[in-house]
């Protein structure tokens, strides 16, 4: 196989039989000489779908919390009748829904108890649109609905944007997900009809160490730089806690979900400088081009025998890093692929999520100065936005939104 050419492969210069049996001897040779190689057998240590994340508590689950390989956002607008005494129904009833499928126990209402297991790390995690704050009366948080700016790269499409209710179910196991999304839109259905839902995905959980960086679609590591789970930092960027802006209620958060396609042809076309160029990173290894190590701090500074800063001017990483060590975000994107047209181009991209107790404080900055400048927007575009405020937990017997909606 070694001197057949890619290019005679394509063109079919080599017959596909030849092709065929080249890979069919590879293959059956090798499960042959060692079974235990072939994926058949898997050892029961490996079977981790029976665990879960705890529901109730101070702070809603699915934030703080490893990302999980699969991911659904769904959004919801509340239909015309819903009130506030309405809404509390709707949290009541979804609330104990994910209270029980979450710790793989079916609804009161289920018809399907063999469908909530594994739950695989289930969590639901819901948000509040500006309708909500309105129903009640209440300031909206800064940046939720239409405070929320326009950006002069995007081209949204509502279809991907807005939304008064967003439930994020998140699970390693993708049965248990539909499954589970299935539930909360039909238990929804009553109140609120369906704005959009958005489906994405990460590295399947075992296929690498957890502590792997996952990888987004052009190929390159995606979340180095957040703060470690459960530090000080991550609750400071997210909880508001130590020096940290204000949320709009203790314990609560916003979100706000991007999704951007990736415009992988023209991608495809610049060479392996011009990528890591453009961020700042090297693709392999996800480390800086000033550094050796993923985890090595980016030298801004730095520059090259001809006086140019290593680090592009333009480059992603560098334009997202606002000089205000307050003015910073917790990243959690999970790609999406959503097919190809006749002609095989893709519709790829990446649902970029992102935690942060103020949007307007801490996301918009951010925006905006890669709106402004950013490498990466030659293949980059915002085509869905939306924004919501994510209550605090519930405690067993409450429900999530309570503080806002009681
Ligand atoms: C498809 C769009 C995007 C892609 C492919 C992308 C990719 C990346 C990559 C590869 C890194 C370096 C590794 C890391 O620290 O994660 C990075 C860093 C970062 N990105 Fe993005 N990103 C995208 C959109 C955004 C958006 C919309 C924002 C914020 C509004 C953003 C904010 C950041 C921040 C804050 C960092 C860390 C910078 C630092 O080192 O301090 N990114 N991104």
């Amino acid at each position: 196989m070694a001197d057949v050419s890619r290019r005679g492969l394509i063109t079919g210069g080599v017959g596909v039989a030849a092709l065929g049996a080249g890979f069919g001897a590879g293959w059956v040779g090798h499960s042959v000489a060692d079974p235990a190689d072939t994926g058949l057998v898997t050892p029961d240590a490996a079977v981790t779908g029976d665990e879960t994340i705890a529901f109730y508590g101070d702070r809603q689950a699915g934030i703080d919390t490893p990302d999980q390989a699969h991911a659904v956002y769904l959004a919801f607008t509340l239909r015309e009748f819903v009130d506030r005494e309405r809404l509390q129904r709707l949290m009541r009833i979804l609330t104990d829904d994910a209270s029980r499928l979450t710790q793989g126990q079916p609804t009161i209402a289920l018809t399907d108890p063999d469908m909530v297991r594994p739950p695989a790390r289930l969590t639901v995690t819901f948000g509040f649109g500006q309708k909500v704050f309105e129903l009640v009366g209440a300031e909206t948080p800064a940046g939720v609905g239409d405070s929320f700016p326009a950006f002069s790269i995007d081209q949204l499409r509502p279809e991907f944007s807005g939304g008064d209710l967003l439930i994020k179910v998140a699970s390693d196991d993708p049965i248990t997900l539909s499954h589970v999304a299935r539930v909360m839109t039909k238990n929804a259905k009553f109140f609120a009809t369906v704005a959009w839902r958005q489906e994405g995905f990460r590295r399947a959980r075992h296929a690498e160490s957890s502590s792997t960086t996952m990888r987004n679609l052009f190929g390159q590591k995606d979340g180095t730089a957040n703060a470690a789970l459960g530090s000080d930092a991550l609750a400071a960027q997210v909880w508001g806690t130590g020096d940290g802006f204000s949320p709009w209620v203790d314990n609560g958060t916003t979100f706000v979900l991007r999704r951007i396609a990736m415009n992988l042809e023209t991608w495809d076309e610049v060479d392996p400088s011009g990528r890591e160029n453009s961020i700042g990173r090297t693709i392999s290894t996800g480390a800086p081009l000033t550094g050796s190590d993923e985890f090595d701090e980016p030298d801004f500074d730095a520059r090259n025998d001809l006086g140019f800063t290593v680090i592009d001017t333009a480059a992603h990483i560098r334009r997202a890093r606002d000089s205000d060590t307050r003015v910073r975000i917790h990243r959690s994107g999970y790609n999406y692929d959503a097919g190809v047209d006749a002609e095989g181009v893709a519709d790829i991209g990446l649902l970029f999520g992102s935690w942060q107790a103020s949007i307007t404080e801490q996301f918009v900055p951010i925006q905006q100065a890669l709106a402004d400048l950013d490498l990466l927007n030659t293949w980059t575009t915002p085509i869905g936005s939306a924004s919501f405020a994510i209550p605090p937990g519930a405690q067993a017997g409450g429900y999530v939104g309570e503080q806002l909606l009681g």
